[in-house]
């Protein structure tokens, strides 16, 4: 039986996970490319396997349709944007997620994301290193007001992780959420037009599009920070490098791209932060996605 494992990393830093699935002889293929595969990659590494333990590739209906054999989809993440459940369902795929996997590793990654824009380590980082003495000033993260959009299980822990530091957390979801956690919800506008920070942390855009577009942006405080830790196609890129290069946005921390691997000009300015979609790449959350993945894939199978 051939599994395919198209996640970019697996097994790299943790064996533990590639073993289970060598104790019991199952053969796997790794992604060769060591990034996002395109679908039509995803076809060629897939091709003939029962089972995909899956990264952020499109497995869409044409790509579904591509593999005859495929009985399990088991997403290595959370997102379940990049797999079309129902085309899945129908043609008898069974589908599964890592939920909880990287809920702490976003999380903290979203507090040191904050602190570093507000005091600007990284851009006095590239300075320093550059020959630069030059002494920032930087803003402290008590007092500000934090508007996190998506308030699930990722959302509602950067909450938590932040309220110590005497901030106030207002949150936008659009489903009602229930959470002993002293924060409230907005409508989006509101809650943009409220924060200093905004924190984004939905598993997908609308259907109309990015959710943070140039209107949102416009309506967004002068001055504030926004952070991407959840996909890139959330945010309107080309309307974010615009209010950055203005200095309307002070300054931006995205880890998420419309296109990944990332070769786009907001590399360009010294206001962003940019990282490799990194949220979950805290070792201790990757060894449990990638173990509860290959359980969840023997269970698919019917193998445990
Ligand atoms: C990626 C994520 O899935 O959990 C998610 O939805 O965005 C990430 O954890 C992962 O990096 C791809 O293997």
């Amino acid at each position: 039986m051939k599994i395919a494992i198209t996640t970019s990393t697996f097994g790299k830093y943790d064996s533990r996970a590639l073993n289970t699935l060598k104790e019991r002889h199952i053969q796997y293929v790794l992604n060769p490319y060591g990034r996002k595969l395109s679908r039509g990659e995803a076809v060629e590494v897939a091709k003939d396997a029962k089972g995909i333990i899956s990264g952020t590739e499109p497995l869409d209906e044409w790509t579904l349709d591509q593999l005859p054999e495929l009985k399990v989809i088991s997403r290595c993440g959370v997102g379940m944007g990049n797999v079309d459940r129902a085309a899945a369902e129908i043609r008898g795929i069974k589908v599964f997620n890592t939920p909880d996997g990287p809920t702490l590793a976003v999380a903290e990654l979203t507090v040191g994301l904050i602190l570093n824009l507000l005091r600007k380590v990284t851009q006095m980082d590239w300075e320093l290193k550059a020959g630069t003495w030059k002494k920032r000033m930087g803003n402290l993260l008590h007092g500000k007001r934090i508007g996190i959009v998506g308030f699930g299980r990722i959302g509602q822990k950067v909450a938590e992780l932040l309220l110590p530091f005497g901030v106030e957390v207002n949150y936008y979801d659009v489903c009602e959420v229930s959470s002993n956690l002293s924060c409230s919800p907005k409508v989006l506008q509101d809650l943009l037009s409220w924060a200093d920070i905004i924190s984004l942390h939905v598993s997908n855009r609308n259907e109309n599009g990015s959710i943070i577009g140039r209107k949102e942006l416009r309506l967004m405080k002068n001055g504030a920070w926004l952070i991407n830790e959840s996909r890139g196609e959330v945010v309107d890129e080309n309307a974010l490098y615009d209010a950055l290069k203005e200095g309307r946005i002070a300054g931006a921390a995205v880890d998420v791209f419309q296109q990944e691997p990332y070769n786009g000009p907001l590399a360009q300015l010294s206001n962003v932060i940019i990282t490799p979609h990194v949220g979950s790449y805290a070792l201790e959350a990757r060894s449990a996605m990638e173990a509860t993945s290959v359980e969840n894939l023997l269970r698919g199978l019917g193998l445990v």
